[in-house]
């Protein structure tokens, strides 16, 4: 199985960024620890991090007829992009959203997702084990 994970805007930035939210963690030390899951599962994993819209868009694009599956941390494109949300739509890949923070306690823009409704689950506030969750549910009953 094959699992396209997909990071959104400032996500670069972790380790650096608001770390009492998001955590100490760097995205290069996430992606290292879901390589292990990965290994557990018996799950290869491709890692993509991009601040622009079109580039997301392309990338599942891109997506289509080779992962079995996305993890997508939108960022606050999560909240406000219909196009992002028709890319996953389009390619009818298995889709989990996923947010290092709890969205649902934070300002009330956050609690608006655009893209919950065209993935088979949300995961939000467990840091990088929102991540390693959504591949469990792929690994498991997600396609
Ligand atoms: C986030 C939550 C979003 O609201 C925010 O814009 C992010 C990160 C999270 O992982 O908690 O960039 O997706």
């Amino acid at each position: 199985m094959n699992i396209q994970v997909i990071n959104g805007p400032n996500l670069n930035m972790l380790g650096v960024r608001e770390p009492e939210i998001y955590g100490s963690l760097t995205l290069e030390e996430i992606n290292h620890l879901l390589i292990q899951k990965g290994e557990e599962l018996g799950i290869s994993l491709d890692f993509y991090q991009s601040n622009h819209e079109g580039a997301i868009i392309d990338k599942i694009q891109d997506c289509y007829g080779k992962a079995d599956g996305i993890v997508i941390n939108p960022g606050a494109y999560t909240h406000y992009s219909i196009a992002i949300r028709d890319a996953i739509a389009a390619v009818g890949i298995p889709t989990v959203e996923v947010h290092l923070s709890d969205i649902n306690s934070r300002e009330d823009f956050r609690k608006i997702s655009v893209i919950k409704s065209v993935c088979k689950k949300q995961i939000w506030g467990k840091g990088v084990n929102s991540y390693s969750e959504a591949m469990e549910f792929l690994a498991s009953k997600g396609q």
